[in-house]
C-alpha cells in the first residue's frame, strides 16, 4: 500500500511562481527560465509512490532538488503545483491545526548537521520531538532513555552534544527522531557529514532497526552506494526532473542516461548487492506432505527437473524429478524420504561471497531469511548481469585505463564473475526448476558433502 503519493509536482522559486508556471509545463527549460524571468525552477513534474513499511531513496548531486522534494511532503515547502497524499489525506489542503498534528505525530526529520541543541543534555534533546508534543517529563525521559538505548548511547544522557562525536550527535538526532513514534522518517543526507566507517556504521544501524520498526523512510543522499544499500527503490533527480525511479536492479542494469551511469561507475557492486537481488521466486514449491505421483505431474507439466519442498516456510530441501519418479514406483505416501538437501545462502550474503560459493558448485542453490524462510532460488543469470557491469563505450575506455590499478580483490571478483557467466551460458535457461544442461543432482540427504 502507498503510504506517500506525489502527484506532478511543480515548484518555481521567484517572486511570481504561478505565472511561470505554465511556461515550466510546457517544458521551457531551468536555463531559459532563470534567464527569461529570475525564477528557479525546483522542481518539474515529479510523480512518486511509496510504498508503506519501504525505504524510499532520492538521489542527485547537489542541486537537484532533493531537499526540495522532500520538505514538501511535511510542507515546510509549498508547491507550485501538484498534490502530495500521505495515508491518502492531501496535505496541501490541511488547515494550520491539522498541519501542525501532521508534523509532530506523522513525520520526523533527521538533518544532516544532525539539528541538535547545544545547551541541551542528549536526554533532553532526545526527548524534544515528545516535549513540542506535550508529554509529560517523566514518560517522555522515559522513552527517550529507551531510544537512546536502542541507537547504543546507554550512560551519554547526561551528556552535551559538543561532548559526543559525529556519529553519536547523529544517533542522538535519530533517537530524537524514532522517539516520536512517527509512521514516517525523512532523513535529508543525515549520514553525509559523517565518515564513510562511522556512515556504514550508522547505515547498518538504520537497517537493523527497520527490520524492527517497519516505518516508512525517504532517505536523501548523492551517495549511490548508500542509496543500494539502503534503499528498496531509488528516485534519481537532475535540475529538478526525476530522470529514473525503481529498484536498486533496475538502476544498475538498466541506468536510463549518462547521469545515471555516472552514478554508477565506481560502485562496488558485489558489496552492495546481495542474494536477495539475485532470487528467482519459485513458480513450483512441494511440501513434506506432497504426493509423489502429484509431484511428478507438476514438475512434467512445468518442465522442471527439481523444486524445493518447504516445511510450513521454513526451507526442508529439494525433490528431484528422478527422486519423485523413484517415490511414484516405491509406492510412497509422500515425499518426505525422497526429499534431498538443498544448499542455501541467507538473503543478506553479498554477491561476492555468493559468487565464491557459484564458482565452487554448480549445484541448484536457495536463498533463504532470517528465520530460515524460504525466499526463492538463487538465479546465476542474475547474479551474472548484477556484478558486470554495463560497460557503456566511454565507461569501457576508463575502465580499460583502471585496469591496470585494479586491486587484487577486483580482479578476483571479475574473473569469478566471468567464470560464473561462461558456465552460466553453457547451464541455459535459467534454473527455478527447470531443466539444466548436465546439471548434476543435488547430493544426497545424510551423504558427506
Ligand atoms: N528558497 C529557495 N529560493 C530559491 N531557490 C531555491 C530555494 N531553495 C532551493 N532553491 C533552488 O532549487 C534547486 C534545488 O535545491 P535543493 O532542493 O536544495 O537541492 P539538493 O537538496 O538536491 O542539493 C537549486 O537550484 C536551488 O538553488
Ligand atoms: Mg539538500
Amino acid at each position: 500500500m502507498s503510504k506517500i503519493e506525489v502527484k506532478n509536482i511543480y515548484k518555481i522559486f521567484g517572486p511570481h511562481p504561478k505565472k511561470w508556471l505554465k511556461a515550466a509545463q510546457e517544458g521551457m527549460t531551468k536555463e531559459a527560465l532563470l534567464a527569461e524571468s529570475g525564477h528557479t525552477l525546483g522542481l518539474r513534474d515529479i510523480s512518486l509512490s511509496i510504498e508503506e513499511g519501504s525505504i524510499y531513496v532520492i538521489m542527485g548531486l547537489s542541486g537537484s532538488g532533493k531537499s526540495t522534494l522532500i520538505r514538501h511532503f511535511n510542507r515546510l515547502i509549498e508547491p507550485s503545483a501538484g498534490h502530495i497524499l500521505v495515508d491518502g489525506v492531501d496535505v496541501v489542503s490541511l488547515n494550520k491545526r491539522d498541519l501542525e498534528t501532521f508534523r509532530q505525530k506523522k513525520m520526523s526529520m533527521v538533518f544532516q548537521r544532525f539539528g541538535l541543541f547545544p545547551h541541551r543534555t542528549v536526554l533532553d534533546n532526545a526527548a524534544y520531538g515528545l516535549t513540542v508534543q506535550g508529554v509529560g517529563r517523566a514518560e517522555r525521559e522515559k522513552r527517550a532513555r529507551e531510544w537512546l538505548d536502542q541507537v547504543g548511547l546507554s550512560g551519554f544522557e547526561q551528556q552535551y552534544p559538543h561532548q559526543l562525536s559525529g556519529g553519536m550527535q547523529q544517533r542522538v538526532g535519530l533517537a530524537r527522531a524514532l522517539a516520536t513514534d512517527a509512521e514516517i522518517l525523512l532523513m535529508d543526507e543525515a549520514f553525509s557529514a559523517l565518515d564513510p566507517l562511522i556512515r556504514r556504521e550508522m547505515q547498518d544501524q538504520l537497517l537493523q532497526l527497520q527490520s524492527k520498526l517497519n516505518k516508512t523512510i525517504v532517505f536523501i543522499t548523492h551517495d549511490l552506494d548508500e542509496a543500494l544499500r539502503l534503499g528498496n527503490r531509488i528516485a534519481i533527480l537532475k535540475d529538478g526532473e526525476l530522470v529514473q525511479e525503481g529498484t536498486p536492479e533496475d538502476i544498475l542494469l538498466n541506468p536510463a542516461n549518462d547521469y545515471v551511469q555516472s552514478f554508477l561507475q565506481d560502485v562496488n557492486r558485489t558489496k552492495v548487492l546481495n542474494a536477495t537481488h539475485a532470487v528467482n521466486p519459485a513458480r513450483l514449491t512441494l511440501t513434506m506432505r506432497s504426493r509423489p505421483a502429484h509431484s511428478v505431474d507438476r514438475m512434467r507439466a512445468l518442465n522442471y527437473e527439481y523444486a524445493p519442498v518447504l516445511d510450513g516456510k521454513r526451507l526442508a530441501g529439494v525433490l528431484t524429478l528422478v527422486a519423485a519418479e523413484q517415490a511414484v514406483r516405491e509406492g510412497g505416501r509422500d515425499v518426505s524420504r525422497f526429499v534431498e538437501d538443498l544448499a542455501s545462502v541467507p538473503a543478506t550474503a553479498g554477491l561476492g561471497e555468493v559468487l565464491a560459493q557459484l564458482v565452487h558448485s554448480d549445484q541448484p542453490v536457495a536463498v533463504t531469511g532470517e528465520n530460515d524462510e524460504f525466499l526463492g532460488m538463487l538465479s546465476r543469470k542474475k547474479v551474472v548481469e548484477l556484478v558486470t557491469p554495463v560497460l557503456t563505450e566511454s565507461a569501457a575506455d576508463a575502465a580499460a585505463a583502471d585496469a591496470a590499478a585494479a586491486d587484487a580483490a577486483a580482479a578476483d571478483a571479475a574473473a569469478a564473475a566471468a567464470a560464473v557467466a561462461a558456465e552460466a551460458t553453457a547451464l541455459a535457461p535459467e534454473p527455478d526448476g527447470r531443466p539444466l544442461e548436465g546439471q548434476p543432482q543435488p547430493a544426497k540427504r545424510g551423504e558427506a558433502a
